[in-house]
């Protein structure tokens, strides 16, 4: 039974009144989730009893610090259907698409080889691949929205995928909300012998993702949108993938031997993790894997969906709203953007601020998804497994009372 009183007393800050009197309403959770006690005490436990570097010293602080750390690598592979040597830590998806472009793509692709990318991208997903275009030649290929539909394109997919060597997809849309067909998207870009990336920073929130099921060659991770810490993320890779790649970063953990005439590196995932782990942050996010592993996803996803439709419909009837996105496709995140035709979009976040409404507002990392609806930025609100009915009632009626009063 999905118990929300019980799970939202799991998150402390979900209690706090803002210093304005009003309780606070979190709906900012695609920029990031709250944190269950859960992770905040293991955290805080590490710091307080064992302190220490990991994979270095000998010393029974040491051990414990590598057991832990190397313990969550455990859990949070198998929550993915991975194995722990296909995990590799980075800061979050960021860094992990990153590690992609510079280990594996500079040593892959060369001039002419395409990468397919869509206008459903956030920056993350962009810009590394602009980077490498500047830098070898290779050609990017967007693939359009359907603005109808508010999904993909899949007939210019299916051309865009043409001889392509590598294809980069988010898994569920920061700005829409929207689940795109990645299954399908893996299958053709199989078929056409491309490489696949699947950013699932948002997704993985929202949907059990098994790695070796789904086939892709990459996946990316951010903890901090699952229950985790700031500050640590992943990237899931296959064995042959991880065969491909040259070093990312470079200096101490990742090599086997220095002299001063040069070095010896190690092999697959341990060639991609240098220097000091992010070990408190590994354990936070091993902890919010073992708390989420408890979470039923598909009564979850009910929840979330049915506070998004309801959300959905009350704005849709808003004079002078506008919503960018349908929480009614199969498997959307509860991700819904929207504007006021005639109240600004910080001038609206603000105003839902004083009601103790927490949103984000602007180009969401995602400027050629802007230019695709043709809007300079959008409100969004982004629910999770704590958000009620109750809170999407008050946020009805206040966006409706401000509306009346300054639309
Ligand atoms: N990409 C994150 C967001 O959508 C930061 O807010």
């Amino acid at each position: 039974m999905y118990n929300i009183r019980e799970l939202r007393a799991e998150f402390p800050i979900l209690s706090r009144v803002l210093p304005n009197g009003k309780p606070l309403v979190y709906f900012d959770n695609a920029a990031t989730s709250q944190k269950p006690n859960a992770v905040i005490d293991a955290m805080s436990r590490y710091y307080k009893t064992y302190n220490s570097n990991a994979h270095r010293g000998a010393h029974t602080l040491a051990d414990e610090a590598t057991t832990a750390l190397e313990a969550a690598r455990e859990s949070i592979a198998s929550f993915f259907g991975a194995s722990p040597s296909n995990l590799i830590y980075t800061s979050g998806t960021t860094e992990a698409i990153n590690l992609v472009a510079y280990a594996w793509a500079r040593r892959n692709l060369s001039e002419g080889d395409a990468i397919v990318l869509t206008e459903m991208e956030h920056h993350a997903d962009i810009v590394p691949w602009q980077e490498l275009s500047k830098e070898i030649g290779v050609e990017l290929r967007f693939v359009p929205l359907d603005l109808e539909d508010m999904c993909l394109d899949m007939g210019a997919y299916r051309h865009a995928l043409q001889g392509a060597a590598l294809v980069c997809v988010v898994h569920t849309s920061n700005v829409l909300g929207i689940r795109n067909p990645i299954e399908e998207i893996i299958t053709l870009a199989k078929e056409s012998g491309a490489r696949i990336l699947i950013d699932a920073a948002q997704g993985a929130a929202h949907e059990r993702i098994n790695f070796k099921e789904l086939g892709a060659d990459f996946v990316t991770l951010s903890a901090h949108k699952m229950a985790g810490p700031t500050g640590i993320g992943g990237l899931l890779a296959t064995n042959e993938a991880l065969s491909q790649c040259g070093p990312f970063l470079t200096g101490g953990q990742m090599i086997k031997s220095v002299s001063t005439d040069g070095s010896i590196f190690r092999d697959g995932a341990a060639l991609l993790e240098t220097g000091t782990p992010r070990i408190a942050e590994a354990i936070g996010w091993g902890a919010a894997i073992d708390w989420l592993s408890k979470i039923d996803f598909n009564q979850m996803h009910d929840h979330i969906k049915s506070l998004a439709i309801m959300a959905f419909e009350g704005m849709s009837q808003i004079d002078g709203i506008t919503v960018y996105s349908d929480p009614t496709r199969p498997g959307s995140s509860g991700t819904i953007s929207f504007l006021h035709e005639r109240i600004d979009s910080d001038d609206l976040a603000m105003l839902l601020d004083e009601g103790g409404f927490a949103l984000r507002t602007g180009q969401h990392c995602a400027q050629p998804l802007m230019d695709a609806l043709g809007v300079a930025s959008t409100n969004r609100i982004s629910l999770w497994l704590y958000n009620t009915e109750e809170e999407i009632k008050s946020f009805l009626s206040y966006l409706r009372m401000i509306c009346e009063r300054f639309g």
